[in-house]
């Protein structure tokens, strides 16, 4: 393996997906010509890291990144590419993260990138023209590992529930989430979310059905696997299907599908859908064990729930929870699924989530349809994707 990983954090550290760490690394190397190199990489903690950096470079304290070169002139003289070793501080990462109001991996691609550049030859510290060089040599690479794992821009799926919700309130017609769905579209949403839910609160059978012939980008079913509206789905044929737990008391959706502990089930709900053609999602906590358990029961995709990130007070607690989503959405795509995010998405707290590349799609429906209220659908879905730019 040209890529040696030693994890040597603490259980105070925070979590690290060694996969993404080994990942990253390997398409560091390729994008620079090197993908046959030898390159140890070392996660460790501040005070192993402080150490280092008294010993080696007679600096006290921690620092983020220290890289040790083995190679001296041209790798074509060895045997063996043999590039070095790349140290990094996981709970330095965490804070600048932290500050930087990034996910700790993005934080870790940046410095593995950093400590790369150093192997390679590169050196800030030598003068202020290396220092640009070195710079943008950095944000070129992450550019390219950027555009490498998520091909194309986030998108936006939005939930229109509550345009029903406003027309069940008097039993009406008025206002249609048909019509509102097409000028989502319109305003640039790519995909359309009902949640067709058992007791028929807001989103009626004719909603879906109307809404299977009108959108034109991709028309997303939340619903609980029950029978009455499995039959509906298979009939009616969404383009993909979310499955959510449902309560009759719950105002909205209030966690994850606990995947886990009902895995015969969900693998068989889930092969029937694909029978019909329809690709499932799993609307999760963000949780490894949800995560291999949405792979061994067949979805295609996993929705994160973003719920308990947004609902949090507080800078610190709110980190916590996006580090949760943001180490989930790697999870699952290192391991092949298709990742989305939703609930409780808003304009002050979405472009953080939206900044992960491993999210290819994010499903909002309230903070939209409150702000169409007061500044009409279509501004509101304009908005909304300008935060996400
Ligand atoms: N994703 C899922 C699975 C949901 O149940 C909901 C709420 O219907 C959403 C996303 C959208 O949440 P919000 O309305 O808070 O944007």
């Amino acid at each position: 393996m040209p890529v040696l990983i030693n994890c040597e954090t603490s259980a105070a550290s925070p979590p690290v997906c060694v996969e993404y760490v080994r990942k990253t690394a390997e398409r560091l190397l390729r994008l620079c010509g090197r993908p046959a190199a030898e390159l140890s990489i070392t996660l460790v903690t501040d005070a192993r890291i402080a150490a280092l950096n008294e010993a080696y470079r007679r600096k006290p304290g921690p620092t983020n990144v220290l890289a040790f070169a083995l190679a001296e002139g041209p790798a074509t003289a060895m045997a063996v590419d043999l590039l070095g070793d790349v140290v990094i501080s996981v709970e330095t990462a965490g804070r600048e993260a932290g500050l930087a109001r990034i996910s700790l991996h993005q934080r870790l691609a940046w410095l593995l990138t950093h400590g790369l550049l150093h192997l390679l030859g590169y050196d800030h510290e030598r003068s202020a023209a290396e220092a640009a060089r070195m710079a943008a040599r950095e944000n070129e690479l992450l550019q390219q590992l950027q555009r490498e794992r998520r091909r194309e821009m986030i998108r936006l799926a939005v939930n229109v529930d509550h345009v029903a919700t406003l027309r069940q309130a008097r039993g009406g017609a008025e206002p249609d989430p048909v019509l509102a769905a097409g000028i989502c579209e319109l305003a640039g949403a790519e995909g359309i979310v009902v949640h067709l839910r058992e007791d028929r609160r807001h989103i009626q059978d004719r909603d879906v059905r109307l809404l299977r012939q009108t959108v034109k980008t991709k028309l997303n079913l939340e619903m609980a696997a029950a029978e009455e509206i499995i039959a509906i789905a298979v009939e009616v044929k969404p383009d993909m299907v979310t499955l959510v737990p449902e309560k009759r008391q719950e105002l909205t959706t209030e966690g994850g599908l606990n995947v886990a502990g009902q895995k015969k089930r969900l693998k068989e709900v889930i092969a029937r859908l694909g029978a019909a053609g329809i690709p499932v999602s799993l609307f999760i906590d963000p949780a490894s064990r949800q995560i291999k358990a949405a792979r061994e029961v067949g979805a295609t995709f996993v929705e994160i729930h973003t719920g308990r990130y947004c609902d949090v007070r507080g800078e610190n607690e709110r980190q916590q929870e996006f580090e949760l989503i943001a180490a989930a959405a790697e999870e699952a795509f290192e391991t092949g699924l298709r990742v989305n995010a939703g609930h409780g998405l808003n304009y002050v707290n979405t472009s953080r989530i939206a900044a992960l590349e491993t999210i290819e799609e994010l499903s909002i429906g309230h903070a939209i349809m409150a702000r169409a209220v007061f500044v009409g659908l279509d501004q509101a879905v304009r908005e909304m994707l300008g935060q996400m730019m």
